[in-house]
């Protein structure tokens, strides 16, 4: 393996030149993206976390996404009840893996600044230059207050999260001491050593849906993450999506990857994908948890008729929590992610119902086909380089 030097370059890649990159997302948080009761779901246990964390280096997953979770969603399972913390879970993987991007995902408002940016830069240093930042706004109330912070409204929000993110750069980047003098944040005296391995910065991301949560990342962040449902629609609507978005960038003097979200439900047959599907999503779905959601974006039996509340709850089950479903055989799975690659889309964050379970089969008829459709590269070759 080549030694690394933590170029930009090298890190937006995440070291390597799969066109389409392929992430884990949400194995930090019990069941992670399916409110199932299925007996089958995550457990999110660090034992289990770390050999997920392992067999996907291995494989040559490009990245592991952790949602930034505090507190379940109660119902049956209590959905995301137990979350493991995302910095120190990213600096065990990164100190166990040796090719895989890891992000932390940070709420803004809730880490002082300056703590954050040496916690980024330790796990940065514990993984030459593999680490990656998801910053988050923050969107649900009940988080924080567990922690006595009160929620900004919503354009406040990303105003603070521009401002921490500054002081974060700063931290990463000033070489003596400074003062950082902001709207909100006002700090003396700062002196932050190391930086970030290479001299560079970690690959930033976020996933803001609103014109304002967009723009933020436009603005502050090299990956911006989308779950509109333009991408699944066809071909020509999420090229035309990624486009908009690239240009808008642009015209900040900015380069954007775009990135998308998924839950992989991959069968040696269609009718065993579809069953499994079903059975895990439908069947078992815990709608205690389910309906919690939607009453946190204000959906609930008051406000919609029976039949509009049903439908909501079973897209919210099946499509939404997880982001859409690729279920179907390896062909299916292979050719569908294809599409999410020909759209412009630079990679996507998938989940499964058991990640231990189900990624050999994606590792092993998936990727070797996205491999052949030019979309990735040949394993041998990863590793070698
Ligand atoms: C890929 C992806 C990852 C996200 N990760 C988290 C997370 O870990 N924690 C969280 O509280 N919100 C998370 N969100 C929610 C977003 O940060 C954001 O709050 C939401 O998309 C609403 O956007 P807005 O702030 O522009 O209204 C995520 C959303 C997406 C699409």
């Amino acid at each position: 393996m080549l030694a690394r030097t933590g170029s930009m370059k090298e890190r937006l890649a995440m070291h390597n030149a799969n066109a389409l990159k392929i992430g884990m997302f949400g194995s930090n948080c019990s069941s992670s993206r399916t409110a199932t009761k299925a007996k089958e779901r995550w457990s999110a246990s660090w034992p289990d976390c770390l050999k997920l964390g392992q067999m996907g280096d291995e494989a040559g997953i490009d990245f592991m996404l952790p949602i930034g979770r505090w507190k379940g969603y109660g119902g049956d399972t209590d959905f995301h009840g137990s979350t493991l913390e995302t910095m120190t879970w990213a600096c065990g993987l990164l100190a166990s893996t040796k090719r895989i991007t890891v992000f932390g995902t940070i709420h803004a408002p809730l880490f002082n600044p300056i703590i954050a940016a040496k916690e980024f830069v330790t796990a940065d240093q514990i993984g030459e230059g593999r680490f990656g930042l998801n910053i988050v706004a923050g969107w649900n109330e009940g988080e924080f207050e567990m922690f006595g912070v009160e929620q900004r409204d919503h354009e406040t929000r990303y105003e603070y999260a521009t401002e921490w993110i500054e002081a974060v750069k700063r931290a990463w980047s000033e070489p003596g001491t400074f003062d950082f003098e902001g709207r909100f944040l006002k700090l003396k005296g700062v002196r932050a050593f190391p930086k970030p391995f290479g001299g560079t910065r970690p690959l930033i991301m976020n996933a803001g849906s609103s014109g304002t949560g967009q723009a933020f990342a436009l603005k502050n962040c090299d990956a911006f993450f989308t779950a509109t449902s333009d991408i699944r629609v066809s071909l020509e609507a999420a090229a035309k999506k990624v486009q908009e978005v690239k240009a808008q960038a642009r015209a900040l003097g900015r380069e954007i990857e775009v990135y998308t979200v998924g839950q992989v439900v991959c069968r040696a047959t269609q009718k065993e994908a579809d069953e499994f599907y079903h059975y895990a999503n439908i069947e078992n779905a815990d709608w205690g948890a389910v309906e919690r959601m939607l009453e946190l974006r204000n959906i609930t039996r008051k406000n919609f008729s029976p039949e509009e509340y049903e439908a909501k709850r079973k897209f919210f089950a099946g499509v939404s929590i997880g982001g859409f479903p690729y279920i179907g055989t390896p062909d299916k799975v292979a050719e569908e992610l294809a599409t999410v690659g020909r759209a412009g889309l630079r990679g996507i964050a998938i989940s499964f119902v058991n990640y231990l379970d189900d990624l050999p089969l994606f590792r092993d008829e998936v990727l070797p086909r996205l491999e052949r459709m030019g979309l990735r590269e040949p394993q041998h070759m990863a590793a070698a380089g």
